[in-house]
């Protein structure tokens, strides 16, 4: 037998075991989620809910203070003479050409007024100021549907500066769009991201931000909404779906997490999808499907979430420290998650798809707030609470879009298998994009987003 065929079959029943593990706990285990929390600093005490209006504005201190540590910053290594690419990692004499757009071209100021062009607010949930841009559609649209969008990591509300006109004013900023309906926007910081406070206690997860983004929906006189999320978006606005039914109209997201064995429909696609992918799955891009080259891949590009899983704190202390680390660090992932041949350039291709201005304010939001480190934790959140495993194999019932944009890492989940886990009422496949779809293609995932509203509508005869 093969070593792959024998691999095969440990992992087969490796997942069985899990699998039958998950179905005994799953018959026992009752979700025990708590309706409030707290997370502030000290005793707890009542949300102060006033909706205060907030702008950006970094101390001419702290970029001084940048601007030296960029000039004094200290690289150790040489990119090998034989490797001049990302394989190792970010490609070291890149790094020094982004160091010198960093410091000699590119210009907080701009897109501080580019961020403060949106109205931003900030209003206390569970002891944490929450940060979020609001942002209104103009009167001439006949209806107008909340829609709540949430980020990741490693990102932040600036992925959404081009989507959001677009959602909000699709007839004038979304080409050939002609739409009765836009959205109101609501794309809050999540708690140890951007401009929202880190949790000063543990147990902030996907579950907690979920019910505190529903809050905020609520205090905004917004109790019915439309959600669209990627990375941990995901994760947060399908957890929200689930915990709160009441308050999603619908669920959209390009980005999707699916366990192997939530069901046995799922554990049955994933066996069957992998010995004969071109039978299982109907889309010829699935027909490359591979548990191997999955579980490769997985491997190759999964270590950055073991650490953050683990130990977040430790690797945080020299991330913040350190303005070049912290680029290296994040860019890398711009990347590889918006297409894994990027890995083979110098460049790491980042500029195929993003300006480096673009890519470096998202690191400046991570370096001028201080809060990588917060924003790590949430991986570690992720596995202590076995609440978060036990939703994310509950079927989501909400109307579900899926907008597949074929070069997400580690892969990109089959409409079949998708189906055994959501109310799936819209998917479709995009040949380019990756990871940061907001980001990268703000039209095609905006023209997604109406779509999926669209045949929402029509499933409810336009009495949303
Ligand atoms: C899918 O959503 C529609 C609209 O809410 C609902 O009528 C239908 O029952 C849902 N289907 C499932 C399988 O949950």
């Amino acid at each position: 037998m093969g070593t792959f065929a024998k691999l095969v079959i440990a992992v087969a029943v490796v997942i069985v075991a899990v699998n039958l593990h998950f179905y005994f706990k799953n018959v026992t285990h009752k979700l025990d989620i708590p309706k409030d929390g707290y997370f502030g600093p000290g005793a707890k005490h009542a949300d102060n809910t006033a909706i205060k209006p907030f702008k950006v504005n970094v101390p001419d201190a702290v970029l001084q203070d940048l601007k030296r540590r960029l000039e004094q910053s200290r690289l150790g290594h040489e990119v090998l003479e034989d490797v001049d690419s990302f394989e190792y990692g970010f490609n070291s004499k890149y790094l020094l050409e982004v160091k010198e757009h960093w410091l000699k071209k590119y210009d907080w100021r701009k897109y501080e007024a580019i961020l403060n062009s949106f109205p931003q607010y900030t209003t206390e949930i569970e002891g944490l100021n929450i940060h979020f841009l609001r942002v209104q559609p103009p009167k001439t649209y006949k209806k107008v549907y909340p829609l709540l969008i949430v980020h990741g990591w490693p990102g932040n509300v600036f992925e959404f500066y081009k989507i959001i006109p677009m959602l909000t004013d699709p007839n004038k900023n979304l080409p050939g769009a002609q739409q009765d309906f836009a959205f109101e926007v609501i794309a809050p910081s999540i708690p140890g991201y951007g401009w929202s406070d880190a949790a000063r206690k543990t147990g902030l997860n996907q579950i907690s931000v979920a019910r505190i983004f529903k809050k905020l929906m609520e205090r905004l006189g917004k109790p019915k909404f439309f959600t669209q999320g990627g990375d941990w978006g995901s994760a947060i606005t399908t957890n929200l779906a689930k915990l709160f039914p009441e308050n999603v109209i619908g669920v959209h997201l390009n980005v999707i997490f699916v366990m192997p064995h939530s069901n046995a429909k799922t554990f049955g696609l994933h066996l069957l999808g992998h010995l004969f992918p071109s039978f299982t799955f109907s889309s010829p891009t699935q027909h490359q499907f591979s548990m191997k080259t999955l579980f490769l891949e997985t491997m190759r590009e999964s270590g950055y979430f073991h650490i953050q899983a683990t130990k977040p704190d430790t690797v945080g202390v020299a991330l913040n420290d350190s303005p070049l680390g912290l680029a290296a660090y994040i860019l890398e992932k711009f990347s590889t998650w918006t297409n894994l041949q990027f890995r083979h350039l110098p460049d790491g291709g980042i500029t195929k798809k993003f300006t480096l201005d673009e890519v470096l304010t998202i690191v400046m939001i991570y370096w001028t707030n201080g809060n990588i480190a917060a924003s790590q934790r949430f991986y570690k959140e992720f596995f202590m609470d076995p609440n978060i495993d036990h939703l994310g194999m509950q079927y989501l019932s909400a109307p579900t879009g899926y907008a597949c944009f074929r070069n997400d890492v580690p892969n990109t989940i089959p409409e079949e298998i998708v189906a055994a886990n959501a109310n799936l009422t819209h998917f479709k496949e995009y040949p380019d994009g990756g990871h940061f779809a907001a980001f990268e293609l703000p039209k095609l995932l905006a023209g997604d987003v109406f779509t999926f509203v669209g045949k929402v509508e029509k499933m409810y005869n336009g009495r949303i």
